[in-house]
Formats: C-alpha cells, sequence, structure tokens
C-alpha cells in the first residue's frame, strides 16, 4: 500500500510522526520529514537507514515552523523537488501544556491554535495543488481524542484540537469528489516526549482522568492509523477505551460528561488561590 509514495511527515522527529516515519520506511515509502529542530531530524533520519529492516526507500529532512505559512509553501515546494509529488500528508507536529485555565495566559491559546489549528491548516493548504493534479492523496490530520471530549486542564489544547476535528469534518466532504482521501485520528494518551512533559505541569484532576483510559506505545498507534488508513477508514480510534468514551460522547454526551465530573469531584483541588 506504501510502497514507493511518497509521504509527508509533520512532526516526523519525534513520538507518533517519528514512529510512523520507521514503519513507513519500512514498508518502502519515500519519506519527507518536517519539525523545527534539525538535530531531531537527523537524528532521526540516521535511525531509519541504520535500521536492520530499512528498504532503502528516501528519507529527507525539513527543519520548517509550520506555523509560518510562507514558509511552509517554500518547503512543500523543496519536498515536491526533492522526494517528487506528495501522496500522503500525515499531520502529526503538535504541541501540548496541561494547566489549571486561570494558570494558561492568552499567548499559550493563540501558541496553541498556531501550531496545532493553522500549522496542519497551512499544510493542507501547500499539499492540496499536488494533489489535485493527479486527482488523488490522503490527508491524514492526528487530533486527539481531547477534540471530542473536553478534558480537564486541557482548555487550550482542547480548543485547538476541537478546531481540528471540525476542518477534517468540512475537508472530508469537500474534497471526497476530487479523489483526495481525508482521514481523522483520535489517539488517547500515547508515550512520547510530549506525554513526558505534560506529566511534569498538569493537574492531578487531569492524571486521574487519564487513568480512566489506559495509555497506548507509539508502536500500538501507529499500527491502527496505518490499517485504517489501508481500509479507507474516515475515523480511526487507536485503544478499546478510547473508542468507548468517543462513542459515548457522540451517543450520550451528559454520561461522557458524568464519567468526567465525577472523576474530577472525588480528586478535586483546584488552581492555587
Ligand atoms: N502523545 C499523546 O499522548 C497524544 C495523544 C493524542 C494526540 N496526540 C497528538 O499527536 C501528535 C504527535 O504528538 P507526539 O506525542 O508524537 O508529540 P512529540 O513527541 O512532542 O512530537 C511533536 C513533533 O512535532 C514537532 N513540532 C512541534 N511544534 C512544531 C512546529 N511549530 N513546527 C514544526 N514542527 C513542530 C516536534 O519537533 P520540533 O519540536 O523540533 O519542531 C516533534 O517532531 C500531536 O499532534 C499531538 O497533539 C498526542
Amino acid at each position: 500500500m506504501f510502497q514507493g509514495k511518497n509521504i509527508i511527515i509533520t512532526g516526523g522527529s519525534s513520538g507518533i510522526g517519528r514512529g510512523l516515519a520507521l514503519r513507513l520506511a519500512e514498508e518502502g515509502a519515500n519519506l519527507a520529514l518536517v519539525a523545527r529542530d534539525p538535530e531531531k531530524l537527523s537524528r532521526t533520519r540516521e535511525e531509519i537507514l541504520s535500521h536492520s529492516s530499512y528498504s532503502g526507500s528516501r528519507v529527507e529532512i525539513f527543519s520548517c515552523d509550520i506555523t509560518e505559512a510562507e514558509k511552509v509553501g517554500q518547503v512543500m515546494n523543496n519536498i515536491a523537488g526533492e522526494i517528487g509529488s506528495p501522496d500522503y500528508l500525515f499531520n502529526s507536529a503538535g504541541i501540548l501544556i496541561g494547566d489549571y485555565f486561570e494558570n494558561l495566559p492568552r499567548d499559550n491559546f493563540q501558541e496553541m491554535m498556531n501550531t496545532n489549528f493553522f500549522g496542519t491548516l497551512h499544510f493542507i493548504k501547500a499539499v492540496l495543488p499536488h494533489f489535485k493534479k493527479k486527482g488523488s492523496g490522503h490527508i491524514i490530520n492526528i487530533s486527539s481524542i481531547s477534540g471530542v471530549i473536553g478534558v480537564f486542564g486541557y482548555a487550550s489544547y482542547c480548543a485547538s484540537k476541537f478546531a481540528v476535528v471540525g476542518l477534517t469534518e468540512a475537508l472530508r466532504a469537500e474534497l471526497k469528489p476530487q479523489g483526495i482521501s481525508v482521514h481523522l485520528v483520535l489517539p488517547p494518551e500515547v508515550n512520547t516526549p510530549m506525554l513526558a512533559k505534560v506529566n511534569q505541569s498538569r493537574p492531578i484532576e487531569n492524571k486521574m482522568l487519564a487513568r480512566t483510559m489506559s495509555s497506548l506505545s507509539v508502536e500500538q498507534v501507529v499500527d491502527v492509523i496505518l490499517k485504517g488508513v489501508a481500509k479507507g477508514r474516515y475515523l480511526i480510534i487507536p485503544g478499546g477505551r478510547a473508542r468507548i468514551m468517543s462513542r459515548l460522547s457522540q451517543i450520550f454526551p451528559s454520561r461522557a460528561r458524568w464519567v468526567v465530573d465525577y472523576t474530577v469531584r472525588k480528586n478535586y483541588r483546584g488552581p492555587k488561590e
């Protein structure tokens, strides 16, 4: 399915994006990995090339801040020049800060929207002319279970990830007649550097809520994402508990809120005055 395909992965130097890169390289895809830190990108590239199951595909790296629309446009041209016209875009780059709403400055909301929402949007805008030209392509947006359920302590993250869900829903319908498939991924917690970092700052209520859904390994999540894309699934939710919570929030939203409220009530500390 992915052999010989040209695949862009934003956030390809770490966590889920890096996991996707390792697996897709094994399957013989040509990769363009995008992130800001060039050293992390180089390390990931070296790791892929030295892996025993490396298939000989191309792995190119592009340092780019996805919040800068103009830079994203330039990088897309470079990518097309280096690996050829893209077939898949995995939007995995993202950031997360967890804290009580009162402790999150306005700037944090701006930063979260700029990266998680507008970064995703900029890459879709840039890849679209390539997909339209050949009448095919796949866009895989990695939102979060926090994109469909309001999570205590994640006000700015939830806002940005709900925005990604709205964009993805609209694009699914709009791009389908043009032969372009859009996929929405809603992972629960995944053991990545992002999770390790947020563990240091997030409120206790958030930690307790997270325990109602078990966290997954990068390999598990990558497996579910790639199988879902290969089967043409629009909605891809790794993890049984996350699937149940997502369904519950759609069919019985008041029950889902009850689970959240019950867990928070039992563990409530609140922000320091
Ligand atoms: N881990 C979880 O529990 C979890 C759960 C649900 C959803 N997700 C989502 O899954 C995606 C991947 O998360 P992860 O856990 O793999 O995170 P991660 O390990 O922290 O990796 C994030 C990646 O995004 C890149 N990035 C961040 N800001 C960027 C920017 N402005 N421009 C370009 N690249 C940028 C980072 O590289 P640089 O810092 O070098 O730029 C890094 O490669 C995110 O969208 C996240 O919200 C994660």
